[in-house]
């Protein structure tokens, strides 16, 4: 991304990380790629928000060159302190020599602890302002959106909100604005970035969402430090959240299996056929060969949660293993779920699963085969099937 003039006095100064595709360690597949969004605002006080990644500070600095000399920056503000936004901050403070810098009591403790600086730091929470010329900044605390030290910073002047981790997607692209790119992957990715970053804080989020609601700000614009800036689609994007953070629903299935012999994947298939002939959509996501990024968006509001897997020593498969200890840190609620699969002669897969997530799901009995499923235990999964999708548009 080069420098790009969003409206009158501010600029996107972030870099586009075409080629990231596991983002947060393994845990978040990013297709799509990656951006790091930073602005500059161009006031008597130049103003930074956020800085970028390690690695890409070079590109970031060129791009505030492109506006002005970095020396002259005044004002960093610090929304956020994960290294995807806070990995450049320490080259920051040493071209920026004059700043004061902005940022929660959590935010100053974490980039202490990250960096070993902090720079001239200044500890702003919800209620505190900055008067930066023809702007004034008003910052707002927001907890666990994304970690505990994040905060928004408002302009009314610009009646624009830097949401940093909020309403973010990681969709690397030269575009600035929602309405430039396809309204349905951005959506998508939206989803996805929200299943995958932001589930686990339903609560919180919707508690601030309540909260900011009642600030009654005027926001035309959303600018958060990933992916596309909001400006025709906020309505849609906001009622997302609102939707996302409630742990609403839809009457769909996700079945998520594992098979070593395809034996599992048999019963899978006889389920999912049993579920959708009671006209309940249902997708099958062979764990092993789908990113669990993009079963977790599914999942996010599928009311249904089939899990299967074969049992190998004694447990359930691998990977299914590890993609449930990811689900259950989601602290999802309202979901109905049961598990399926083969043995041989032990068969504890299943109840390896109802252990393991029993934290976030409610389970029904759950179906178990020797060895291969002959034609009654195929039928006896198709009526399982039917009889889930029932309690899925019942109950
Ligand atoms: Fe994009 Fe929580 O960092």
């Amino acid at each position: 991304m080069t420098t790009k003039l969003i409206k009158e006095g501010i600029y996107s100064v972030g870099v586009v990380d075409w080629n990231e595709r596991h983002f947060h360690g393994y845990t978040y597949v990013t297709k799509r790629g990656v951006t790091y969004n930073a602005y500059l605002i161009i006031d008597e006080k130049i103003t930074l928000i956020d800085t970028v990644r390690e690695g890409f500070q070079k590109e970031l600095i060129e791009n505030i060159k492109n506006v002005v000399d970095p020396s002259k920056i005044d004002v960093i503000i610090i929304n956020h302190i994960e290294p995807d936004h806070s990995g450049a901050f320490a080259q920051i403070l040493k071209i920026c020599p004059n700043a004061k810098v902005y940022g929660t009591e959590k935010a100053r403790q974490g980039l202490l602890k990250y960096y070993g600086v902090c720079g001239d730091w200044v500890t702003v929470k919800s209620g505190q302002s900055l008067n930066i010329g023809k702007r004034t900044l008003d910052f707002i605390d927001v907890p666990m959106i994304h970690w505990p030290d994040s905060m928004f910073t408002y302009s009314a002047y610009d009646k624009t909100l830097f949401s940093n981790d909020g309403f973010g997607q990681h969709y690397a692209t030269n575009k600035i604005f929602d309405d430039e790119v396809n309204f349905d992957v951005l959506m998508d990715e939206s989803q996805k970035y929200y299943a995958n970053i932001l589930w686990p804080f339903n609560m919180l989020v919707s508690s601030k969402l309540a909260a900011i609601g009642k600030l009654s700000l005027d926001i035309k614009f959303i600018a958060p430090s990933h992916g596309l800036i909001w400006r025709k689609y906020i309505p849609e994007i906001m009622q997302k959240y609102l939707y996302w953070s409630s742990h609403s629903c839809k009457n769909r299935v996700a079945v998520v299996y594992e098979t070593m012999w395809n034996s599992t994947e048999k019963m899978a298939k006889k389920i999912i056929e049993g579920i959708t002939s009671e006209g309940v959509e249902a997708i099958l996501f062979d764990v092993t060969k789908n990113d669990r990024t993009d079963i977790s968006s599914y999942m996010l509001d599928a009311k249904g949660w089939v899990f299967g897997s074969s049992t190998h020593d004694g447990e359930m498969l691998p990977v299914i293993a590890g993609f449930l200890h990811f689900l259950k840190g989601s602290k999802a609620k309202g979901r109905k779920s049961f598990a399926f699969g083969s043995y041989g002669w032990s068969g504890e897969a299943v109840k390896d699963i109802e252990d393991t997530i029993s934290n976030v799901t409610s389970f029904e009995p759950s179906l178990r085969v020797v060895y291969s499923p002959n034609q009654d235990e195929l039928d006896k999964c198709f009526q399982v099937g039917k009889s889930f999708a029932l309690k899925i548009k019942n109950e």
